[in-house]
């Protein structure tokens, strides 16, 4: 079903979605009349269970729409909708609970626990202490923290990531439909953060939670998104398409100055092994045969291995072609080859995204 495109309004878009951004701008009193609006026009909308990813250069507004969103920052035009719902409409407690908020260093109260900290919104919405206390080791359990260890820990007393993840616990409390999370993984060494990259996708899954996810990592936002959209100054969306999408046909200069660095190695790992790519089939009863549907990356790793071209099959084991190095190159030209049918959105085009069904 497509509910958006050149034909939908804004306000189709906004019924179905779980967050709504309609026309929404901000002006901080200091560049009024001076250099533009912080975010000048937008209008997005996330889907139900989709992982949205805002990307783009420092300063481009990603932190100020996220924050119109729990209304640390009000919209000087312009509206939200947080399920249909008119976010100025929903009180400040129910907002809490409703929509998580994960920042960068998270932001964790130095005096309290950690569990204390799980326990803020909980608190705040005046849970009994059995139903907190139950609620607090659940979490800490879901987010990799064994809470026999760490419930009374204070956070000086935890590592980067460790914070993090309490950060994300926090966030969860209250079970919130929305979570907003505002450069999350950040401060965490790139190890540590591959891995609650990984893990923190699992939790995002197995709750079907929304998320809407900042980041000015290029490589974040095409591992964790379903969709991205590359912002340049004002919050203006220069492209909102699926990651695959943003790397190999990039809308914009602007987009594709984001992405050009390290491009290949980006599609070799969204790109997957079609029919179309392979070459004739081969006799040679001894090498592991690939699968149509693997990953670019892994074509190449496996034939780095191998003397000469793999038997590829389909998924009921029949030989289909082959995969040489030549294979490798038809995928990449043919994932970056223009599409005529417009994929997600460009400067020019609509400034909604299609909606998944
Ligand atoms: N509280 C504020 N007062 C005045 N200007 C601000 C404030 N917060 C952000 N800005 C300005 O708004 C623009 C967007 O900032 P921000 O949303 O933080 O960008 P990003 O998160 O993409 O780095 C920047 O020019 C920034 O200087
Ligand atoms: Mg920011």
């Amino acid at each position: 079903m497509r509910l958006s495109g050149p034909g939908a309004s804004v306000r189709e878009v906004a019924d179905d979605a779980a967050i709504a951004f309609e026309h929404v701008s901000k002006s901080y009193a200091s560049d009024r009349g001076a250099s533009g609006a912080a975010v000048d026009d937008l209008s997005l909308a996330v889907s139900p269970h989709e992982v949205l990813v805002l990307v783009g250069p420092s300063g481009c507004g990603k932190s100020t729409t996220l924050r119109m969103a729990n209304r640390l920052v009000e919209p000087t035009s312009g509206r939200i909708m947080l399920e249909g719902e008119d976010v100025t409409s929903v009180e400040p407690v129910g907002l809490r609970r409703r929509m998580g908020y994960v920042i960068q260093n998270v932001g964790l109260f130095p005096h309290r626990t950690v569990a204390q900290n799980v326990a803020t919104v909980p608190g705040l919405v005046g849970w009994d202490r059995k139903r907190t206390a139950a609620r607090v080791e659940e979490l800490l359990a879901l987010v990799g923290l064994d809470p026999d260890r760490y419930a009374r820990r204070f956070p000086h007393e935890l590592s980067g990531g460790e914070r993090q993840r309490v950060g994300v616990a926090r966030a969860l409390a209250t079970d919130p439909p929305v979570l907003l999370m505002d450069e999350p993984f950040g401060a965490v060494d790139p190890v540590g953060r591959r891995r609650l990259q990984t893990e923190f996708a699992r939790i995002q899954r197995a709750l079907g939670i929304t998320v809407m996810l900042v980041t000015h990592d290029i490589d974040e936002a095409v591992r964790m998104a379903d969709r991205v959209a590359v912002l340049s100054t004002g919050a203006r969306i220069e492209q909102l398409a699926s990651p695959l999408d943003v790397v190999a046909r990039p809308a914009t200069p602007a987009v594709a100055d984001l992405v050009g660095r390290g491009r290949t190695a980006r599609l070799l790992a969204l790109g997957r092994l079609e029919r179309p790519d392979l070459d004739p089939p081969v006799q040679d009863g001894t090498a592991a045969p690939l699968v149509l549907g693997v990953e670019l990356g892994d074509v190449l790793a496996a034939l780095v291995g191998a003397n000469g071209p793999l038997p590829v099959h389909d998924e009921h084991g029949r030989v289909v072609g082959s995969a040489t190095p030549a294979t490798v190159v038809r995928a990449l030209d043919r994932l970056t080859e223009p599409d005529d049918e417009t994929n997600g959105t460009t400067a020019d085009g609509p400034a909604l995204g299609t909606l998944r069904t």
